[in-house]
């Protein structure tokens, strides 16, 4: 496969086109979605997925009802279908509620719909960059970063939220690599980060989720990057399920841990973690590898999407309005100088 400059989705003449993340990393397919109903279908089977992209599409899943009916009715029960998909990400209701609230009482429904979709994608490629070059600063030359699931190009238009300071440190030269978690069990890590960092030319090694850890205690972890699905008023956040195990090992490695994700993630109703609602998906998803059993068949298996990360163990949470500062962590300056010891440089 030739490199590309990966776009997961875009609009044109009402007709929504999109990277079929699911035929990723062997094939790279786009598909065209004619009504919002394959737009809503695209999302629930994750042909799309990552909270951004989920947003846009269902800013463009709405302008598509706005296109498709003329009764408010029938635009309503759209909206409905669209925000049944996929509940845990904030940014699908952040869209189909924008999409909606410009629309429904302007001149002219569908073409407001339709401006303020491509609104959206044009934001959050904006609110990218801003988060990338925020980002950027933490990162050192020669440091090794951790990162969760994907929240990369694919997840988030532009350059991602947890990729965006990799992209952006690796092209201001700076020399890094990345441990990419594999993230069972869709395996975002391994298919779609992986493949993204090849496309870049960034150096990365896949590892099991299991074993994030191992590095973690092996010194061979700087800094952790992830992504947000969805962010509560006092800081706790869900994102992809085992965010929360890495967010508690750094905190005990005394690793800074920073999630990347725009305001538009940030749901101001919502109080702390517990007020969150968790996708629970199929089963099928534990006991199946590319559809075929690899578990004990006569077994049942839970599935929850995301869990949720308590504030206490985030460092930072990096938005395209600054970083929202949390835990406090040593560097190994500071650490060495409360033992007494005398500096490194
Ligand atoms: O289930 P997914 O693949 O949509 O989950 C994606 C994640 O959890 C990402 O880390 C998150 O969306 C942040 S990226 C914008």
């Amino acid at each position: 496969m030739n490199k590309i400059d990966i776009c997961a989705i875009w609009s044109k003449n009402e007709i929504v086109f999109i990277i079929d993340q699911t035929k990723l990393p062997s094939k790279l397919e786009i598909l065209k979605l004619s009504n919002f109903q394959q737009t809503a279908a695209a999302i629930k089977e994750m042909k799309l997925r990552g909270a951004g992209t989920i947003g846009v599409a269902a800013g463009f899943a709405m302008a598509q009802a706005f296109s498709e009916f003329n009764n408010p009715k029938q635009i309503l029960d759209a909206k409905k279908i669209i925000e049944n998909t996929r509940p845990t990400a904030q940014n699908l209701f952040y869209a189909t509620n924008l999409v909606y609230q410009k629309s429904v009482n302007s001149e002219t429904p569908k073409e407001t719909a339709w401006k303020t979709a491509h609104q959206i994608l044009e934001r959050d490629i904006k609110n990218s960059k801003i988060m990338g070059k925020i980002g950027a600063k933490l990162i050192k030359d020669g440091d090794s970063i951790l990162t969760h699931c994907n929240a990369g190009k694919l997840a988030i238009a532009g350059l991602g939220s947890a990729l965006a300071p990799i992209y952006t440190a690796h092209n201001q030269g700076r020399k890094i690599f990345v441990y990419v978690d594999e993230t069972r069990p869709r395996l975002q890590g391994s298919k779609i980060t992986a493949w993204e960092l090849s496309q870049a030319g960034i150096p990365h090694s896949i590892i099991v989720d299991n074993a994030a850890g191992f590095f973690m205690q092996k010194g061979k972890i700087d800094i952790i990057f992830v992504g947000a699905d969805r962010i509560a008023k006092n800081g706790d956040l869900a994102n992809k399920i085992g965010t929360y195990e890495k967010a508690v090992l750094a905190k005990e490695n005394n690793i800074p841990f920073y999630v990347v994700a725009p305001t538009s993630t940030i749901d101001i109703d919502c109080q702390s973690g517990n007020d969150i609602i968790i996708e629970e998906r199929s089963q099928d998803e534990v006991m199946k590898i590319n559809g075929k059993y690899v578990a004990n068949k006569g077994s049942k298996a839970f599935n929850p999407a995301f869990d949720i990360t308590p504030a206490k163990y985030i460092t930072g949470i990096i938005t395209e309005k600054g970083i929202i500062q949390n835990r406090k962590y040593k560097t190994k300056n500071e650490k060495l100088k409360s033992k007494g010891q005398k500096r490194e440089d």
